[in-house]
């Protein structure tokens, strides 16, 4: 039988805490959804006590998912565990995951504790959350810099007090692949039955994924990743980088393997990086836009006699089908919901009617409909954040030497049509000033990217803006699509309003601190 390697997926937790990838709770529950159908066997949905925020999204996604366990991430305190343990309330499969560092630079600097005092902090700490759930997971943050003999000793301590699973992370990417399979090694002889060994690998020096896999070479059962390796600094493991190591290579690895369903690494890596607005980089591994492309003559004449000359899996196997039909203003609605699911949407009958009259709208204006025009489609309506505001029509004024010169007309949820218009230092500000003055609200612009989304003129623009109102921070992102940029940058606007107002309360981060 397989060697299985369970993921835990912390895309929703370590993955937000990567510098402009926040995300709204609708969102993150799509992506929930998303990743119990790629089959994690873990879902990391946030820490609990970070914010409103993440406890609303922690619970949501305890009521949706079934297969997955769902798990919190908590300090080693009361109030986090406690308040973990609430969000989790409805979870089918819950777990919680409570760490405290353990390196001494960590422990003399961060922590300002004794090592002792470190280990009965684990062990209450352990114990309190075994009395609440029966997963537990402990982690020893800062690790792969910490003193193998204390670190067996608090480990042994947090067996004893209840920790089913214990994480030893390389928090700052410091470790080095041969090194870190002794290491983990050492660890899962020390652990031996008593717990799974987990990892957790951070890329700052590009090897995260090399160091999980050399982990499972040392005997890790779990290995903790994200989605197109999202994360803090250079990022977390990537999960798609791991799983099809393990299944390219299953001679290096004695058939060692995980629960992924492969086909839905693609439609996971695209949600993800349409969702929080981060493209992976071109070059990226498995999922990157080039990963498949070969450039050069003597490749694409190999490839054409035999894939495998230069390739070692197909864009296939991660679910990404170059030869699927496109769409254009003839196709009905049968047509459209079979692509749909072929892409793997599974939108209600509400969202449908929605989506199929989006898609109308731009066959009218576009010629070919790709995939992945429907893809971003689907994306970015607003994930069903309720909408407070509405663009309705938007107009703009502007000749070179000119001042920019916008109206817009928005409807108010109670259906009440306002219009009014503002000038602007630029077409996009005034465009921006023309909705605030609309809405009553003023937004302070942080970030704005217009990418294309297929080929040709009249390919797509989505618009992805990051806006913080009314000086209440965090920043707040908007997506828009459409074939016009000003319009699909008004929609995104709009769109942040919208999260804003829907988010607002629970956008207040609570608690900063290391413990
Ligand atoms: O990198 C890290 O150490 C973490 C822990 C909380 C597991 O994210
Ligand atoms: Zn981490």
């Amino acid at each position: 039988m397989a060697r299985i390697i369970k993921l835990f997926d912390t895309t929703l937790r370590d993955g937000e805490q990567s510098p402009g990838a926040s995300m709204t709770t609708p969102e993150k529950v799509r992506i929930a959804k998303q990743l119990e159908k790629l089959g994690v066997d873990i879902i990391e949905a946030g820490f609990a006590i970070a914010s409103g925020g993440d406890f609303a999204a922690i619970s949501q996604i305890s009521e949706i998912v079934t297969n997955s366990i769902v798990c919190s991430l908590a300090r080693a305190t009361a109030k986090d565990i406690e308040r973990a343990a609430e969000a989790l309330k409805n979870a089918k499969k819950k777990r919680i995951h409570t760490f405290i560092a353990t390196s001494p630079i960590h422990m003399e600097y961060k922590l300002k504790m004794k090592p002792n005092d470190v280990i009965a902090r684990a062990t209450s700490a352990v114990k309190l959350a075994k009395s609440l759930v029966d997963d537990v997971e402990f982690s020893c943050e800062d690790a792969t810099r910490s003193e193998t003999a204390f670190l067996k000793e608090i480990i042994a301590a947090a067996i004893e007090a209840g920790a089913g699973t214990i994480n030893i992370p390389d928090t700052v990417g410091y470790a080095i692949p041969f090194d870190y399979q002794r290491f983990v090694g050492e660890i899962v002889d020390f652990v031996g039955d008593k717990a799974t060994v987990s990892v957790h690998c951070h890329n700052d020096l590009g090897l995260a994924s090399a160091n999980s896999l050399a982990a499972i070479l040392g005997g890790a059962n779990q290995v903790e990743c994200t989605i197109n390796g999202l994360g803090e600094r250079a990022g977390n493991a990537s999960l798609e980088e791991i799983a099809m190591t393990l299944r390219v290579r299953k001679d290096l690895f004695g058939g060692a393997d995980t629960r992924i369903n492969a086909k839905e690494i693609y439609a996971s890596s695209r949600l993800l990086a349409e969702t929080c607005g981060i493209e992976p980089q071109p070059n990226k591994a498995i999922v990157g836009k080039n990963a498949f492309a070969h450039e050069s003559g003597i490749h694409q004449d190999g490839v054409l006699k035999r894939r495998e000359t230069y390739e070692i899996m197909s864009a296939e196997d991660i679910g990404l089908d170059r030869n699927r039909l496109t769409l254009g203003k003839l196709s009905g609605s049968h047509a459209f919901r079979q692509k749909l699911k072929e892409l793997g949407f599974e939108p209600s009958e509400e969202e449908f009617a929605r989506a199929f009259d989006r898609f109308k709208e731009l066959a009218d204006r576009k010629k070919t409909v790709y995939d992945e025009d429907i893809r971003s489609l689907l994306t970015s309506e607003s994930a069903n954040v309720p909408a407070e505001f509405t663009l309705v029509n938007m107009q703009l004024t502007d000749c070179s030497g000119g001042v920019p010169f916008s109206t817009v007309t928005i409807r108010k949820a109670n259906g009440e049509e306002i219009t009014d218009a503002a000038i602007g230092g630029g077409t996009i500000d005034a465009v921006f000033k023309a909705i605030d003055r609309v809405c009553g609200f003023s937004g302070q612009l942080l970030d704005y990217k217009v990418d294309a989304v297929s080929e040709g003129k009249d390919a797509l623009a989505r618009v992805l803006v990051k806006v913080v109102f009314d000086d209440e921070k965090p920043a707040v992102m908007g997506h828009g699509l459409d074939v016009d940029t000003m319009k699909a940058s008004a929609e995104a606007y709009v769109g942040s309003l919208n999260s804003y107002l829907a988010m607002k309360d629970a956008l207040r981060k609570v608690d900063r601190t290391s413990i």
